[in-house]
């Protein structure tokens, strides 16, 4: 195994990723910044320096999952303090699996402001893949506003309630074009510029008769998107960082934080380049499609396509979205079977609240609040005065709410943890409902630091606790990092508390997140060794910070 060492400067720098200009943070310069390559078992080493002026940041590598590093997480407020302005914080850790993972700044909404980039681990030498390609591309998918992060957090956060709204457009590996003329109010040339080279659509060159492995992962604010190649289908092969049941797609489904690899065959008439489209979906959004070129080679990279783009499927189509959750299945061959049966049982009902006068996201009606000291290093220290010791609710009111219908919406806030029972075998069953509106039920893709998970089951309507289990997919489950509950849905998970640490849940919606839909896992703190002191520094662990 190898060193990967990287050397990060960040920064916020005028960019026009869609034809508007507006700050955005770059890693040496780029948004999506540089990808990583390593090979399994190599230890990865990023030395970020914050030149962010103005702004603390924290780094997390999702996907990994840091096994002996908790503190390398880059979660702030959980595994870290802030990383200030001018100061260095290097993450060292072990990429111990192959696949296709992702990074992104974990501190406030500042993911969205463009801190992103993904992370390819390849087999060791002379280990391959079960499926075959001639050639290994990644694209990261996006979604993109054009406010400030902070106008966001702060519209969000306020009692005269701001909602982001939809994005202005979608991104594919960066780039989209919004067309500056037909934006709501007219904007000025120095403000969007279609002729700005740096927004012309992202294309992907490739050659004919060959078979293409496409990486795509998506780490959208917001939206859930459906991905398309005009005229080629799509078999996938990997998600999460694990090998499917190969099965062929049209349109690919993909919600923030997931990975996905899909073999792609150049197998179409080779004079002419075709259309790769992103839409939304799950919501009646009017965010344009976004659009990227499949440039056969040798036609121009940029020359258009002679046909229309393929429009997705319809907003509101849950039946397939749900039918292609059903059909990810872990591959024959590669299959790791779940425990047979779990020790505890935590249900999460996905709620919106009302809490002093703020509209928040919750579980089973309580909000999250982060506490000033970062969790890992509270309970390391045994400082445990810092946060809430009322352990938060494993259930909601199964008998009298309904979640087909808005309900009252009244909730609290708090910062308590769950504490797991260090490797014992956990179910978390995600149960959605109707959120405020009326009519309607969100799609929330719920992320898991620090672990995969097995992915049981999906439902519609109230999860049975008796009748459910009993239809749990224990043969062939899937193992992700990332899934999505579906509308007026439940997916069931296990996972095994096996990774001494603390560990956030969350929805992977940044503004869902950041209106505290999140809950913390802690499981076997007494086994994680010694903290560095460059975690420290923020609320009660000032004094730790060595020197
Ligand atoms: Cu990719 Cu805690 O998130
Ligand atoms: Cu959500």
């Amino acid at each position: 195994a190898r060193i990967r060492h990287y050397k990060w400067e960040i920064k916020y720098e005028y960019r026009s990723p869609d034809c508007y200009k507006k700050l955005v943070i770059t890693i040496n310069g780029r948004t999506p910044g540089p990808t990583i390559f390593a090979q399994q078992n190599d230890t990865v080493i990023v030395e970020v320096k914050n030149n962010l002026l103005t702004e603390n940041t924290a780094i997390h590598w999702h996907g990994i999952r840091q096994i002996g590093t908790p503190w390398f997480d880059g979660t702030e407020g959980v595994t870290q303090c802030p990383v200030l302005p001018g100061d260095t914080f290097v993450y060292k850790f072990v990429v111990d699996r192959p696949g296709t993972y992702l990074y992104h700044a974990h501190y406030g909404m500042q993911r969205e402001a463009g801190l992103y980039g993904s992370i390819r681990v390849a087999l060791p030498d002379g280990k391959s893949e079960p499926f075959a390609y001639d050639y290994d591309r990644s694209i990261i998918l996006n979604d993109w506003y054009h406010k400030s992060t902070y106008e966001q957090a702060a519209g969000l956060s306020s009692i005269d309630f701001q909602w982001v709204g939809d994005p202005q457009s979608l991104l594919i590996h960066g780039k989209g074009r919004l067309n500056c003329s037909t934006a709501k109010s007219p904007l000025k040339a120095d403000v969007c510029n279609n002729t700005n080279p740096e927004c012309s659509l992202y294309s992907m060159t490739v050659v004919p008769g060959k078979t293409y492995r496409l990486r795509i992962s998506s780490l959208t604010a917001l939206s859930a998107l459906s991905f398309q190649i005009e005229g080629h289908n799509m078999t996938v092969v990997e998600a999460d960082g694990h090998y499917v049941e190969p099965f062929v797609v049209k349109n690919l489904f993909i919600y923030s934080g997931e990975t996905y690899s899909v073999l792609v065959k150049t197998d179409q008439d080779p004079s002419r380049n075709y259309w790769a489209t992103t839409n939304v979906v799950s919501r009646n959004s009017t965010t344009p499609p976004g659009l990227a070129i499949f440039n056969y080679y040798p036609n121009h990279p940029r020359r258009s396509p002679p046909t229309f783009p393929p429009s997705g499927p319809l907003w509101n189509d849950v039946d397939s979205r749900f039918n292609q959750s059903l059909d990810i299945k872990a591959r024959k061959g590669h299959i790791h079977s779940p425990p047979a049966t779990s020790d505890r049982v935590i249900v999460l009902l996905n709620t919106q609240n009302m809490v002093n006068g703020t509209r928040r996201w919750s579980v089973n009606d309580v909000s999250f609040n982060l506490p000033h000291t970062p969790y890992l290093i509270a309970l390391k220290e045994n400082l445990l005065h810092t946060f809430s010791q009322t352990p938060p609710p494993e259930g909601y009111d199964f008998a009298n709410y309904n979640i087909s219908v808005e309900q009252d919406s009244n909730g609290t806030t708090s910062d308590a943890i769950y504490r797991l029972q260090f490797n014992s075998t956990v179910d978390i069953i995600l149960q959605n409902a109707n959120s405020m509106v009326t009519n309607v039920s969100e799609t929330h893709p719920w992320h898991l630091h620090g672990h995969d998970f097995w992915v049981l089951g999906y439902g519609r309507g109230k999860f049975d606790r008796i009748n459910d289990p009993k239809k749990y997919n224990l043969v062939d489950p899937i193992m992700k990092n990332t899934v999505p509950v579906h509308p007026y849905g439940w997916t069931a998970l296990r996972f095994k508390a096996d990774n001494p640490g603390v560990w956030a849940f969350h929805c992977h919606i940044e503004s869902h997140f950041f209106m505290g839909m999140r809950v913390t896992f802690e499981e076997g703190i007494e086994r994680v060794g010694k903290l560095p002191s460059s975690i420290m520094g923020c609320g009660e662990t000032k004094h730790f910070r060595k020197p």
